[in-house]
């Protein structure tokens, strides 16, 4: 069954059901991307600081190549880093980042943090980071109107299909709405049952944006990174509200969370290097929880985020 998909406001539609490309490996990339292909999945989730574009676009390739998909066919996404804020900084990597993939043109760009940094020229390094050439993080002075006119001007150029925002507040959004040109089609954010931010994802919603959940199984995508309020926190799926549900329905917990984003109409991106998970991750639209199980889950929020810059030392948090 083909995955259902969300029209956006620019016109283009979005499958609701990706791959994330966030610490897949680069020697695994090419494969993983070309096997998911195979396995159904149409939109891929990428960001130059995932450092694995040129890999991923080798996958794609191989795929077109074989004639298992057309170009046309694909929802590739990608993500303007900090350190390209400045309004002249962001066509130009835009294009590398494009000739990496070997696409003409992205169907969703995101600008990935509403944070500028100081601009490193990518050939002294990258893929990009939150420091500066001198090893510290340096803040930059594009404002977001700036790097959000230079996002426009993506589109007026038939580089990009769509423009979205990320780990934006319904502040920065608000701000954004007044003065954009091209609204954003997206805002990805950090959204499992431990962080819902339901609030947010109904005004953006109402907004017309469409939001897409990142870290969907809570905390297990940040313990290998040695978040330590991750490894404190129960694991989702093993929590009893999600092995009951997904008992009831012959499912697994990860299928579980998955429905529960997207029956609500939030697209979701996991990632996962296991062929029988990536398959798995994407048959999660052909059931359906009932309302009381659906608050259930929700009922499970205690606003615990595991991806703020301030762990990656941004003096200040951003939520
Ligand atoms: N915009 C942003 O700032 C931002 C931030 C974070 C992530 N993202 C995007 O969101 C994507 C997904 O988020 P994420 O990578 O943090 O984490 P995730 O998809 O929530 O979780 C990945 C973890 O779950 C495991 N897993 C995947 N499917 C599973 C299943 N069916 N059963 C059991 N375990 C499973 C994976 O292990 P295995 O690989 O071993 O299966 C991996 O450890 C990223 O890849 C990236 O594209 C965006």
């Amino acid at each position: 069954m083909p995955t259902p998909s969300i029209k956006l406001s620019s016109g283009y539609d979005m499958p609701i059901v990706g791959f994330g490309l966030w610490k897949v490996n680069n020697d695994t990339c090419a494969d993983q991307v070309y096997e998911a292909i195979k396995a159904g999945y149409r939109l891929f989730d990428g960001a130059c600081d995932y450092g694995n574009e040129v890999e991923s676009g080798q996958g794609v390739a191989r795929a077109i190549k074989e004639g298992i998909v057309k170009r046309e066919d694909l929802f590739i996404v990608s993500k303007l880093w900090n350190s390209f804020h400045d309004g002249d900084r962001v066509e130009p990597i835009c294009r590398k980042q494009l000739a990496d993939w070997g696409v003409d043109y992205f169907d969703l760009y995101i600008v990935h943090f509403p944070i500028s940094l100081k601009y490193v020229d990518p050939s002294v390094r990258y893929p990009p980071s939150w420091d500066s050439e001198d090893g510290k993080l340096e803040l930059g002075k594009a404002t977001i109107q700036e790097t959000w006119t230079a996002m426009e001007s993506l589109v007026d150029k038939s580089l990009a299909r769509s423009i979205g925002i990320s780990n934006f507040s319904a502040q920065l959004l608000m701000d954004l709405l007044r003065y954009a040109r091209v609204r954003p089609s997206t805002l990805q954010i950090e959204h499992h049952p431990y962080l819902t931010q339901t609030r947010l994802v109904n005004y953006a919603q109402k907004e017309g944006i469409a939001i897409t959940a990142y870290s969907s199984f809570g905390p297990l995508s940040f313990i290998e990174l040695n978040v330590k309020h991750a490894e404190k926190t129960p694991p989702l799926f093993g929590h009893a509200t999600i092995t009951t549900i997904a008992k009831k329905y012959g499912k697994t917990p990860a299928q579980v969370l998955l429905r529960w984003a997207t029956q609500r109409n939030v697209a979701v991106i996991p990632k996962s290097n296991d062929p029988s998970r990536l398959a798995q991750n994407l048959d999660v639209v052909g059931f359906d929880l009932e309302a009381g199980e659906l608050e259930a889950i929700s009922s499970l929020d205690q606003g615990i985020r595991f991806n703020d810059p301030h762990s990656y030392d941004l003096p200040v948090t951003i939520f």
